[in-house]
């Protein structure tokens, strides 16, 4: 296990999950970037979800939308889009997740927030601006979410932002509200990753205690 990178924190005594499901959600995960050609079914897609929606949101808005790129046409579609050094490994990944936010998230308040819609959806209906960033931000965030969902469900993921957004909106939100801003490759490994794992910042630079 890749322990040295985390510090050699003690995480027996620390977590409340085993040392497995820590290994499995971040100590062991790589970014993968070749696939075994195992496929994954509906029914796991359909649980990473569940986890996914679980995550906490700001008003509960769940601004998330996601899709699911499976057939080899909306996959030639996409790629289209991918910058070169990331259509290979977009190409053979077992299956792709388009993620993008509505902008539009706002609406479903009477479902997701009954308690404060009367109050907030004016608000956001009038300011696209604050609806904009807050779901831009709250769907970046359920995106960290997806990824450890993916991860608990066994499979590796291959997240990435180097696509044109504009022509991937073109290509699969024309017809909504919502806006691509990541996609993320899904499958089995095909291997253990080519490289060492990159330095990750130590608790005393990135954060300070007051
Ligand atoms: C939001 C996000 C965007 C990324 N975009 C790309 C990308 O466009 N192309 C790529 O090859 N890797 C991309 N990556 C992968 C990162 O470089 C990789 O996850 C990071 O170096 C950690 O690797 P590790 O999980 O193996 O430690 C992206 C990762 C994240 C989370």
């Amino acid at each position: 296990m890749s322990i040295d990178i985390a510090n050699e924190i003690d995480f027996d005594s620390q977590l409340a999950l085993n040392s497995e499901a820590t290994a499995a959600l971040f100590l062991d995960a790589r970014t993968a970037n070749a696939w075994s050609d195992e496929e994954i079914t509906d029914e796991t897609l359909q649980a990473i979800y569940a986890l996914t929606k679980m995550g906490p949101t700001a008003f509960n808005g769940q601004p998330l939308r996601i899709t699911w790129i499976r057939s080899a046409e909306a996959r030639e579609r996409l790629v289209e889009h991918m910058m070169d050094g990331n259509k290979a490994k977009t190409l053979t990944a077992p299956m792709v997740a388009v993620l993008s936010f509505s902008t539009e998230w706002h609406s479903l308040m009477p479902t997701t927030a009954p308690h404060m819609a009367d109050m907030m959806m004016p608000m956001f209906e009038a300011n696209i601006e604050s609806r904009t960033t807050s779901g831009s931000n709250n769907a970046h965030v359920q995106a960290g979410y997806f990824i450890l969902a993916a991860r608990a469900a066994g499979l590796a993921v291959g997240p990435m932002t180097g696509f044109n957004p504009a022509g991937v909106d073109a290509e699969f939100n024309a017809d909504s509200s919502h806006s691509a801003f990541m996609v993320i490759n899904l499958g089995k490994p095909a291997g253990p990753s080519t490289h060492d794992r990159l330095p990750r910042l130590d608790f005393d630079l990135a954060t300070v205690t007051l």
